[in-house]
């Protein structure tokens, strides 16, 4: 058994930035990922970083953006703590090797995003992500003796000790699938969302929801399911992400009458209105026949409007996403694109120190819900969100340990999993494939729980999500080896992405109103009287989800009609 002061599961930029932070406030920490670090999802962040750092800008202003962003779902003292410590978290970046843009005369450039007042985004091209994450893990590798990296290992479950506190976890190492305890202090989940659930999305095959359905397997709840962000530029043929950095430096979108038709959607804001307003207008003008590309489902975005020079420097790594994956070269001719899966504001519910209810646990990053975004996000928030509250948590975690001993982990979690394990690999040869059942998870999601939704699509993705829970629980596997299992592993994503899914339609279900990202065609207003609250989700006794409500915390932006 191993024992850390703080267990990290997952390694991106949430899971990097809290083992630094643990690390420098004196914990002993292990960092943990399914994957090698710097291919975690966040490397797939691509437009910047959002923080107040011009002059004639303030935190308070993107605070503003962000409540109104999030449809006054967002709990307001927890955007306060994230806008103001952003330009602080920003410097740091920039101060530890980040190579964010600068302009002509040397200052930290920032572009326009979308729902914000202000330029306010630092970014290096179009890998901002990479970027960072890069500088991050050379950091960590600073700290070799008080991090521990665990790479290419999968959590499997959490523990919890006696007293319902988090002990620690059960892992699996891929390379070999030998089985480990993770004994800590406390454990910080930062293994990221659950796109996968949907086809196509912008999320990388790792994004299953494994921390979000961990936490709920273990009595923690989540919360904000329903919210589900579409990106309202993706490639049309498989959900690449082309980045909103393309609108903020003027792209326009077009549809097949040549029409810039955001003019009758947000005439202020445009291209740059929130995401969740932008997908929506695309979604209509394709459903009333103006689309354009293949059965009319797309739309286009002409970049062609953005000086060469610019487009080249800045959005380069769209320019190889539209060659090597459209066919199309974005400095000539418009790409078609369409609104697509992105984002999961919802997840493992947390406090500004990433304190989950269950004492010793804690999220950061994509896999949790603090709540900053509430109904919708703002580009550029995210890398924002993993870095605030990864630190802030790692900060907590370290502080905690420091007046506890070990918890007892039972060791007879090591033989459950393995047994487990090796139940599914040894499942005969009947049933369905895993990935057809991933398949069928995520054209029905993409289907009914998608930009529009109602109670008949919303019932009939549940109908089909409980079947698939039914089959999925049979599922047979090919590969019945130990090296590099990745079949078995699938089994247990699987399993996660289903819980994730049943919440979501559970909760959009329940919300019978509109806002942010959760649009109910057969409730198409927004209702402050009902519905200003948080959907939070937990597993009953007999394994269903059950629905309960938390205030939405306002501080001084009381909800007003929203408008771009
Ligand atoms: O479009 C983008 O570059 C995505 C950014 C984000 O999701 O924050």
């Amino acid at each position: 058994m191993l024992a850390h002061d703080v267990l990290i599961i997952g390694a991106g930029l949430a899971g990097q930035r809290a083992a630094l932070a643990a690390a420098e406030s004196g914990a002993t920490v292990a960092i943990m990922s399914k994957v090698h670090p710097v291919r975690s999802h966040s490397v797939a962040a691509a437009g910047g970083i959002n923080a107040a750092i011009a002059v004639d800008d303030d935190w308070t202003e993107h605070a503003t953006d962000t409540v109104k962003g999030s449809d006054y779902l967002g709990d307001q003292d927890a955007i306060e703590v994230m806008c103001s410590e952003a330009p602080g978290e920003a410097m740091h970046l920039e101060h530890i090797g980040v190579t964010f843009h600068r302009n002509e005369t040397g200052e930290l450039d920032l572009r326009a995003f979308g729902g914000a007042s202000k330029k306010r985004t630092a970014y290096v091209a179009d890998i901002t992500g990479q970027a960072i994450l890069h500088v991050l893990y050379e950091q960590l590798m600073r700290h070799e003796v008080a991090v521990e990296r665990f790479e290419e290992w999968f959590a499997t479950s959490l523990i919890l000790d006696a007293d319902g506190h988090c002990a620690g976890a059960v892992a699996r190492d891929i390379r070999s699938g030998a089985m480990e305890i993770f004994n800590a202090k406390s454990v910080i989940l930062a293994n990221g969302g659950n796109g996968q659930c949907y086809k196509p999305t912008t999320n990388a095959l790792i994004c299953t929801g494994d921390g979000i359905s961990q936490a709920y397997r273990v009595g923690c709840p989540i919360m904000d399911m329903e919210m589900v962000q579409y990106h309202p530029t993706t490639l049309a043929e498989n959900g690449f992400l082309i980045t909103e950095g393309a609108r903020g430096e003027g792209a326009h979108l077009l549809n097949s009458e040549g029409e810039r038709f955001m003019e009758k959607y947000a005439p202020n804001k445009m291209e740059l209105a929130s995401r969740d307003v932008v997908s929506r207008a695309e979604q209509t003008e394709i459903n009333e026949g103006r689309g354009v590309g293949a059965h009319g489902q797309g739309i286009y975005l002409d970049v062609t409007v953005v000086p060469k020079k610019r487009v080249l420097e800045a959005l380069r790594e769209i320019v190889n996403i539209g060659r090597d994956f459209a066919g199309t070269d974005i400095t000539r001719e418009p790409i078609v694109i369409r609104p697509g899966q992105h984002y999961i504001m919802g997840g493992v519910k947390t406090d500004v120190d990433g304190r989950t209810p269950i004492t010793g646990l804690y999220a950061a990053g994509e896999v949790a819900c603090v709540s900053v975004h509430g109904g919708n996000r703002l580009g550029a928030n995210s890398l924002l969100d993993t870095l605030i509250f990864g630190r802030r948590s790692g900060e907590h975690a370290a502080q905690r340990g420091r007046q506890l001993t070990m918890p007892k982990a039972p060791a007879s979690r090591l033989r459950a999993d393995a047994e487990m394990i090796a139940a599914i690999i040894e499942r005969p040869r009947e049933g369905r494939r895993i990935s057809e059942i991933k398949d069928e998870l995520g054209t029905t999601m993409n289907e009914y729980v998608a930009v529009y939704r109602d109670e008949e699509g919303l019932t009939k993705a549940h109908e089909v999500v409980q079947r698939l829970k039914e089959q999925a629980g049979k599922a047979y596997v090919d590969d019945r080896g130990s090296v590099f299992n990745q079949d078995v592993l699938g089994a247990l994503e699987l399993g996660y992405m289903l819980d994730c899914a049943e919440a979501t339609i559970v909760s959009a279900i329940d919300r019978k109103e509109s806002r942010g990202a959760q649009f109910r065609l057969d409730h198409p207003e927004r209702d402050d009287e009902q519905w200003l609250k948080h959907i939070n989700v937990t597993r009953g006794a007999d394994g269903e989800p059950e629905l309960s409500y938390s205030e939405v915390t306002i501080t001084k932006w009381q909800p007003e009609v929203r408008k771009y």
